[in-house]
């Protein structure tokens, strides 16, 4: 779980290096799962920037996670090929049948949706990566499947 005093820890180990904010934010996140809202100041403070360029930061990159991710992650290919065997409207099925947006987590924690392009998996598209493990030819019933495996 979040902690402010092991982030200020985390934020002092770099604030000396040069370019300091993207280390910070990569730490952070490795260590936290997602950038807590209260390391902005934290940040703003020890490097010197206003709050508003460390929140510009962290959502320009979409990599940073702004809430706890959900128990399972789920990455749908959203590039041409996979788009070329239906992928928009099966993802448009996804979004409503967990009722969230891309980059979100349903209401329960369970499962967070990211969009991801291209897995190397064009062949066998629409391509999903489900907490890792790749699954081809995806629909609602196989990804569904996969949700009901347990995590690897
Ligand atoms: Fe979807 Fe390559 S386009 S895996």
């Amino acid at each position: 779980p979040w902690s402010a005093s092991r982030a200020a820890g985390i934020i002092a180990d770099h604030a000396h290096r040069e370019g300091a904010t993207l280390p910070i934010l990569h730490a952070l996140q490795e260590t936290f799962g997602y950038v807590d809202g209260e390391a902005v100041p934290l940040i703003a403070d020890a490097l010197n920037l206003s709050r508003a360029e460390v929140h510009g930061c962290i959502t320009f990159y979409h990599d940073f996670r702004r809430e706890p991710a959900g128990r399972r992650t789920v990455k749908l290919c959203r590039a041409e090929a996979c788009q070329a065997v239906g992928a928009d409207a099966l993802h448009a099925g996804i979004l409503a049948r967990l009722d969230v947006a891309w980059h979100g987590t349903t209401r329960d924690g369970a499962v967070t949706v990211e969009p991801v392009f291209c897995l190397g998996l064009c062949a066998c598209g629409p391509a999903a990566l489900v907490d890792g493990v790749p699954v081809g030819r995806l629909d609602l019933a196989a990804l569904e499947d996969a949700l009901a495996e347990p995590r690897p």
